[in-house]
């Protein structure tokens, strides 16, 4: 139990840290929740016009979902390994230090597959790149490639991983309501669109 606790700890501060915030502010790119859809994620750090910004965000929300991943497998028992992903998940979405409103898990999701099994997580960011190409709107392809990833990971014989994926891909339409909204309604921003 103690070692399920440390790393569902380990998963939640790594997955908490708000880099999208974080680099805004270093960079002197505003305030992100006055910014397109308020969210910190690389997408709306992107609406700020600095693609290096957008770029280092994706990379490093990425990277918090890997590393709690990796550092668990290297560190924890077996069985804390999907706990610190999920961990990391939540984490990056309803972290302590911005008054639990955080990102929509994008990246982090992107970043834990590709650490938890990387075939699934490299298919994940093909579909996801392929989707948000053909529709023009980021939003979009993280929700079909969230979608995928179940599909993906029985697909590519990670079963062992699909429960896990399944909550990961609610966790990622539940923290899209809003864009969900918009994309019925065809209000959703489009990618270069700015806003
Ligand atoms: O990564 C989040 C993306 O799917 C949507 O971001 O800012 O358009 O709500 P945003």
């Amino acid at each position: 139990t103690a070692q399920l606790i440390l790393w569902t700890l380990v998963g939640y501060g790594l997955g908490s840290i708000p880099f999208g915030m974080i680099l805004a502010r270093l960079m002197g790119l505003g305030n992100l929740r006055e910014i397109g859809s308020g969210n910190i994620g690389a997408t709306n750090v992107l609406r700020t016009g600095n693609k290096l910004a957008a770029a280092m965000t994706l990379l490093l929300d990425g990277a918090k979902g890997a590393a709690a991943v990796l550092l668990a497998r290297a560190f924890a028992p077996e069985d804390s390994v999907q706990l610190a992903a999920l961990a990391a998940m939540i984490g990056h979405c309803f972290p302590v230090w911005l008054g639990f409103r955080g990102g929509k898990g994008v990246a982090t999701f992107l970043g834990v597959w590709l650490a938890l099994a990387w075939p699934v997580g490299l298919a994940c960011c093909a579909t996801w790149l392929a989707s948000a190409a053909v529709f023009r709107i980021s939003s979009m392809g993280a929700l079909v490639a969230a979608a995928a990833s179940t599909i993906w990971a029985v697909f590519l014989g990670f079963g062992q991983d699909l429960a896990l994926g399944m909550i990961l891909t609610v966790l990622v339409f539940w923290r899209h309501r809003e864009n969900i909204t918009r994309i019925r309604a065809g209000t959703e921003s489009r990618i270069g669109q700015g806003k």
